[in-house]
Order: structure tokens, then C-alpha cells, then sequence
């Protein structure tokens, strides 16, 4: 069997590392935020060029929190694209406010930057960018629309850790960035986990406040807050992780260039890293026409793949209410119909990469 990705493969590797850690955890008692979680904001901040970092349960309170921190409410419109997860857009709907789609640029599979200005309206009050598959979203030209339009801009870096655009790294660009630690991410907790970074004081503050029923100090509830703390056992593991984070990047990009390599001149579309970027793999898509029987013929072989993701967001029955219709968004629903990702993780061995490659060329040739 060829795994899509393979967990106890990396715990392996740091097996006494997280032992230790979580043992720590288990002497202190300090089970929820604590030292752990502290030391991890401001080691993982740094390591996204960032002043600030704020950890919660969940990549999706990230964005919650970020949008409220910007005033976001009822009566407000967001931008972001719906060739995402489902989170982005339920993160906005948690704040009352409506998402407004534009759609990708079908070759970074990230906002098309060139459909922003006409979305925006006088109720338009953030934009989120979202760094697909680990691509970072073509943020210069998103940071001068929102300057110009006096919008706030929420980078979803979900699975974007590491990533870098023009020698910036994404959560370093946009006002706030939001990171997801579910395990499978390219930094991932053993639970779940998430976090806001940002160099404003003032948006750290709020954070702060709002993860943590809005309280300054114990009891003094300023804000309305949510109970979004992060476990003081996310934050030990999390810290042994970040350790090794550019080690496992270095590796994914490798296992993507050898893809790159075996699937040359074949009939599929490779991910393309747009210049000036470090693409960290968190999915390696390509695309094709007969994605479908791709997907049967390799799972026939026992080798597992994923679709990131099958229907865009303004499809889903539960975001029907925002009332877009199939044909608004072209590239985001062929690049629903088309992508299938590939087995892709820091520990995959080279056999089962080369077996991945063989079996698809083998599969696209018989379907011809
Ligand atoms: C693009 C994107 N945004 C938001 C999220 C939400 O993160 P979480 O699952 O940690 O709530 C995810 C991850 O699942 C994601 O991939």
C-alpha cells in the first residue's frame, strides 16, 4: 500500500523529542495555554518574520478571530476565492458577514488578482488570500488593492507554513495570517491547533482577549469572547516540530521536483511554483482531464490520492444562500474536476514516488 501520507513515519524519526515534551506537560499540569504554548507563539512568530502569535484550538478560530479583530460584522463583505477549504468561507459566515468569491489564477491555483477591483464594494472590509497547496497567493498586487481601497487583508496560511513570496514569508505580509496545525499539515499538532501571527500590538491584544472568553485579566471580560485556547500539549509538540519544519520542507520540495522529473513531457499538468516563490508542497496536484479514472486505476493499485477539493465553495448546498451559480467561477470548477493529488510527505520513500509516477503515466496511456 502507497500511503497519501503516513503520520507514524515522522513520529518515528522524533519519537523521544515528543516523549519528553509531553511528558513535560503532563509534570506541570499546565493543560491548557502555559509556558509551552507561549515559548511556541513567539518561536513559530519569528518564524514567519512576524512580531506576534496568538495560538488557538483550530485554524478556523484563527480566521474567526482575525476577522472580528478587524471589525469584521453584519453588513460587511469579504473577498476570498472559493477554489478553497470550506473554513475560510465558514469563518467569514461566523462573523455575520458575506463572502464575496472572485476567482483563481488557474495556474498557481491561488486569488486571480486581476478579478479583485471589481468585487469591491463600499461594504467590502477584508480580502483573505488564501496560500493554496503551500503556493503563496500573489500578495503585491493584493496588498496595494486593499491599501487603496483601505481594506484589511487576512492571509490563510493554513498550508502555508514556510512559504515565501519575493523573500517574504506568508504571515509576514498581510495584516493578520492564519495557520492550521491539524496533524496532516506540513506543521502539524497531535490534536488540533492553530494560530493568528501579526506585527500589530493592537490586533494581538484583541486575540488574545477574544480566544479567551474576551477576558484582560481572569474575570474581567472586556470583550465577547470564545473559549479557542490552545492545549499546553499542542504547544510542547508543536515546539519539538518547529524544530525540524525547514528539514521537512527541504524534503517535500525535493520529493515535488522528482514528481516534477518522472511526470515530464507526460500528458498531466505539474503544479507550477510561480517565480519569486518557495512552494512547500503541503499538496502536490496535477491535473487531468480523466482525474476520476486516474484516481479508480491508482486505488486499484492500492495507492492512496486526494482531492483538494471536489466541489468549490460556491457549490457546496450549505453556502447556497450566497446565491452564485455553476459557470461563475470557470477555473476554480474545472481545477475542482481536474486536480488529483499525489502521495506527498517529509519521510516519503523514493520507491513509492517512483511506483506513483510509473502507475499514473501507465494509467493515462491505457485511458487515451
Ligand atoms: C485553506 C484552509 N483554511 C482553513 C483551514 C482550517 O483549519 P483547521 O482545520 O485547523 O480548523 C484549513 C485546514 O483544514 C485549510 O486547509
Amino acid at each position: 500500500m502507497i500511503p497519501f501520507v503516513d503520520l507514524k513515519a515522522q513520529y518515528a524519526t522524533i519519537k523521544d523529542e515528543i516523549n519528553v515534551a509531553i511528558q513535560g506537560v503532563l509534570d506541570s499540569c499546565q493543560f491548557t495555554l502555559g509556558s509551552e504554548v507561549a515559548a511556541f507563539e513567539q518561536e513559530f512568530a519569528a518564524y514567519c518574520q512576524s512580531a506576534h502569535g496568538v495560538g488557538v484550538n483550530t485554524g478556523t478560530s484563527a480566521l474567526h478571530l482575525a476577522l472580528l479583530a478587524a471589525g469584521v460584522g453584519p453588513g460587511d463583505e469579504v473577498i476570498t476565492v472559493p477554489f478553497t477549504f470550506v473554513a475560510t468561507v465558514a469563518a467569514i459566515y461566523y462573523t455575520g458577514a458575506k463572502t464575496v468569491f472572485v476567482d483563481i489564477d488557474p495556474r498557481s491555483f491561488t486569488m486571480d488578482v486581476n478579478a479583485i477591483e471589481a468585487a469591491v464594494t463600499k461594504r467590502t472590509k477584508a480580502i483573505i488570500p488564501v496560500h493554496l497547496y503551500g503556493h503563496p497567493a500573489d500578495m503585491d498586487p493584493i496588498l496595494e488593492i486593499s491599501r487603496k481601497h483601505g481594506l484589511i487583508v487576512v492571509e490563510d496560511a493554513a498550508q502555508a507554513h514556510g512559504a515565501e513570496y519575493k523573500g517574504r514569508r506568508t504571515g509576514s505580509m498581510g495584516d493578520m495570517a492564519c495557520f492550521s496545525f491539524y496533524p496532516g499539515k506540513n506543521l502539524g499538532a497531535y490534536g488540533e491547533g492553530g494560530m493568528v501571527v501579526t506585527n500589530s500590538a493592537e490586533y494581538n491584544r484583541t486575540i488574545r482577549m477574544l480566544r479567551d472568553w474576551g477576558a484582560e485579566k481572569k474575570y474581567q471580560h472586556v470583550l465577547k469572547g470564545y473559549n479557542y485556547r490552545m492545549e499546553g500539549i499542542q504547544g510542547a509538540v508543536l515546539r519539538v516540530k518547529l524544530r525540524h519544519l525547514e528539514a521537512w520542507t527541504k524534503a517535500r520540495r525535493a520529493a515535488a521536483a522528482r514528481y516534477d522529473e518522472l511526470l515530464a513531457g507526460s500528458r498531466f499538468v505539474t503544479p507550477r511554483a510561480m517565480p519569486g516563490t518557495r512552494h512547500v508542497y503541503h499538496v502536490y496536484a496535477v491535473r487531468s482531464a480523466k482525474r476520476g479514472e486516474l484516481q479508480a486505476a491508482l486505488q486499484a493499485r492500492d495507492i492512496q490520492t486526494g482531492i483538494h477539493y471536489p466541489i468549490p465553495v460556491h457549490l457546496l448546498p450549505a453556502y447556497s444562500d450566497l446565491g452564485y451559480k455553476a459557470g461563475q467561477f470557470p477555473h476554480s470548477e474545472r481545477a475542482a474536476n481536474e486536480v488529483l493529488s499525489l502521495p506527498l510527505y517529509a519521510e516519503i520513500p523514493d520507491a513509492h514516488i517512483k511506483a506513483v509516477a510509473a502507475e499514473l503515466t501507465n494509467s493515462v496511456a491505457q485511458l487515451a
